[in-house]
C-alpha cells in the first residue's frame, strides 16, 4: 500500500484544530544510522587529539574558516560549542551534544543517520559532511560516539573504569 504522503497528512491535520505543524511531525521520522556495532570501542577518548582531528580534516571550509549552521569546530571553540548548547537548527529538538546520551546528540546524528538527505522538505538539514559522499567512515563515526558515550569530557580521564586493563593485586 502507498503511504500517506506528508504533504496529504499535513493538509488534513491543518484543517483540524488541533493542526500540528509539519516540522513537528517530521521530528518523529527515525534515524536510519549507519552500523558501528563491528567497530572496536575506542576507550579513553580525548577530545583534543581523538575527536578534533576528524573535524580538522572533514569538516573544515565551512565550519572551520567558516561556522555554517551557525557551528563552528575550529580548535579552541568547538568543545564550548557542542556540549550542552541547543542546536541552532530549531527542527533538531535536541542539543548539539548532551553528555553520555549519543541518541540525544544532534552532532551524532547528522553524522550518522544515512537518511537525513531523504526526509522530505530536510527538517534536519543534510547529512554531515554536507558535501559527502564520501561521510566520516565507521571508525570515525565510533571515535565520536565513544566520546559521547564516555561522558563528552573535555579532556580523557587516565584509566576510566579500568579500562586500560587491571593492575594485578598483590596476593
Ligand atoms: C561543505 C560544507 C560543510 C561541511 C564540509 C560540513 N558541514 Fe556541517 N553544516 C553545513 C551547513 C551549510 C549546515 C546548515 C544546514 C544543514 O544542517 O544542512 C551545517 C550544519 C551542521 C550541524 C548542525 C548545527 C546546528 O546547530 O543546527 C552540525 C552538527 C554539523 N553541520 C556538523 C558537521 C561536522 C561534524 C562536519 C565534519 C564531519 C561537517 N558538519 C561538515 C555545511 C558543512
Amino acid at each position: 500500500m502507498k503511504p500517506v504522503s506528508t504533504r496529504l497528512l499535513s493538509l488534513l491535520l491543518s484543517a483540524s484544530p488541533l493542526a500540528i505543524p509539519l516540522s513537528a511531525l517530521a521530528q518523529v521520522t527515525p534515524c536510519v544510522p549507519d552500523d558501528l556495532s563491528t567497530t572496536p570501542v575506542n576507550w579513553n577518548v580525548d577530545f583534543a587529539t581523538d575527536v578534533q582531528p576528524i573535524f580538522d580534516v572533514a569538516c573544515s571550509g565551512c565550519h572551520i574558516g567558516g561556522s555554517s549552521g551557525g557551528l563552528s569546530l575550529a580548535p579552541g571553540s568547538a568543545y564550548a560549542n557542542l556540549v550542552g548548547v541547543p542546536a541552532s537548527n530549531g527542527n533538531a529538538g535536541i542539543p548539539r551534544v548532551t553528555a553520555s546520551d549519543p541518541e540525544a546528540s544532534f552532532l551524532f546524528k547528522k553524522l550518522n543517520c544515512t537518511n537525513l538527505n531523504d526526509i522530505e522538505d530536510m527538517p534536519y538539514g543534510a547529512r554531515m559532511p554536507r558535501n559527502g559522499p564520501p561521510y566520516l567512515s565507521l571508525a570515525d563515526q565510533a571515535m565520536i560516539l565513544d566520546w559521547i558515550e564516555q561522558g563528552a569530557l573535555a579532556a580523557a580521564v587516565p584509566n576510566l573504569l579500568f579500562r586500560d586493563g587491571f593492575d594485578g593485586r598483590a596476593e
